[in-house]
């Protein structure tokens, strides 16, 4: 058997630990021999504290894999054959940031739809493309498996500005299929789904219970309160007249754009009360980095589960699986649309289930989406290609032009506003806008 090199991006990262026990759990099927966590000088701390805790997790499960960690993002990625991404640019507190300037405007703020993930995107996709001049140069074979938030728009702009074969990644999907699962009392592999949409965006439909569909029924159960949610999203029951009449699952991130008006209401609350979800998670990270740095632990803690990132390793590893030994399994990628949504535009990345054997994703032909799903995700798939195209050239006219699309900002004026914010904000990490 060959021997694997992974390389992961943004390794100091706290969800580290849940991606080694991953591969640990895989190692029958994946032969990895080498990890190689990378992150930039002002995560240093964090990354020799999680590579420490990698370590010993490794040497207790008596498996020979070195974990090592390096500032030296070219030294990681050559000879990868995975080059994982998980990178924060600018890390908690930008996406405080990105939480706070749209509240300041009456704006849902959050960090991977409307305002914050634009702004997350504008930081984001050059960092993306750098490395993927990296792998091009020194692992042009090897793949990208991204997680990278907005993971749908950095996974477009791989796939418009590299050559590098890249997949991105969300664990929204995996959440539902295993949230509808419990709900329907099966386990999860008689329960069969399909996936379609954009990322932070995409709908469950032909829902099947050993072979019978029972997609009302599951309907029927969430309209009466059955849970499905994920960690960092505020769960406002969904209405039964609307989510009925929609025939089909809309997933947590759903709820920023039908019931704008709540979300907001909540956020703005909870702003002042709690802080906002990226002040919460600072909280959340001091105490696991020092739980982190016990020299007595060796395995992935509790506490890591308040994150939002439950299934992290599963999504992940699983592809990586799929794309190593040639499964032809289905599993939920974003990738290039290339006709499988026939009414969305063909070199749109979506979120879709997929067909994964070693040549990469083949998405199932979804036809037409419905009219009342369609017109959503067309204006934020709209929105995202003109702030993809902002990014890479930094330019303030596409800039204002992709937010004024944007279905959670109300005008111009608004959009102005945020976007002249987000710039002054985060001038330090867009050096394309100067
Ligand atoms: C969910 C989303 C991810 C996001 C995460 C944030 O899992 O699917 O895209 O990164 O939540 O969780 P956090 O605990 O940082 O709010």
């Amino acid at each position: 058997m060959k021997s694997l090199k992974l390389a992961v991006i943004g390794g100091g990262s706290s969800y580290t630990p849940e991606l080694i026990e991953g591969i640990i759990n895989r190692i029958d099927r994946l032969p990895v021999t080498r990890i190689d966590l990378v992150d930039v000088e002002t995560g240093r701390e964090k990354l020799e504290i999680v590579t420490g805790l990698a370590q010993r997790m490794v040497a207790r499960s008596g498996l020979d894999i070195e974990v090592r960690h390096t500032l030296d993002r070219r030294d990681a990625i050559q000879g990868a054959s995975f080059v994982m991404t998980q990178l924060r640019v600018g890390g908690l507190e930008a996406r405080a940031r990105d939480e706070r300037i749209p509240l300041k405007h009456k704006v849902i703020g959050q960090e991977t739809t409307g305002p914050g993930g634009f702004a997350k995107a504008l930081r984001t996709i050059p960092v993306i493309l750098d490395i993927c001049k990296d792998m091009e140069e020194l692992a042009p074979d090897a793949w990208l498996i991204n997680f990278t938030n907005p993971a749908g728009m950095v996974t477009e702009a791989v796939s418009k500005y590299s050559s590098i074969k890249a997949l991105g990644l969300c664990n929204v999907p995996i959440n539902m299929h295993h949230q509808t699962a419990e709900a329907l009392g099966a386990s999860v592999d008689r329960v069969k789904v399909n996936f379609a949409g954009l990322n932070h965006l995409v709908w469950m439909s032909n829902i099947r219970l050993d072979g019978k569909d029972v997609t009302d029924k599951v309907i029927d159960m969430l309209c009466d309160g059955a849970h499905m949610n994920m960690n960092n999203i505020h769960e406002s029951p969904w209405d039964p007249a609307f989510l009925q009449s929609l025939g089909v699952v809309p997933c947590p991130y759903h709820r920023y754009f039908y019931m704008q008006d709540e979300m907001l209401a909540e956020e703005l609350e909870s702003a002042t009360s709690t802080g906002t979800r990226a002040e919460v998670v600072q909280k959340t990270e001091q105490e696991l980095f020092k739980l982190y740095q016990n020299p007595e632990l060796a395995e992935k803690p509790k506490q890591l589960e308040q994150r939002g990132g439950a299934y992290y390793s599963d999504v992940s590893l699983k592809l990586v699986d799929a794309l190593y030994n040639d499964t032809s399994t289905i599993n939920v990628v974003n990738t290039v649309n290339n006709g499988a949504i026939s009414n969305l535009p063909d070199d749109a990345v979506v979120e879709i289930s997929a067909v994964i054997d070693s040549s990469g994703a083949h998405p199932i032909t979804q036809g037409a989406l419905p009219d009342n799903q369609i017109a959503l995700a067309s204006s934020v798939k709209a929105y995202e290609q003109q702030a993809i195209e902002a990014a890479v050239k930094g330019d303030y006219g596409l800039a204002l032009q992709a937010l004024v699309a944007n279905p959670l900002i109300p005008s111009a004026k608004v959009a102005k506003l945020i976007l002249d914010d987000i710039l002054e904000q985060n001038a330090d990490y867009l050096p394309q806008f100067q």
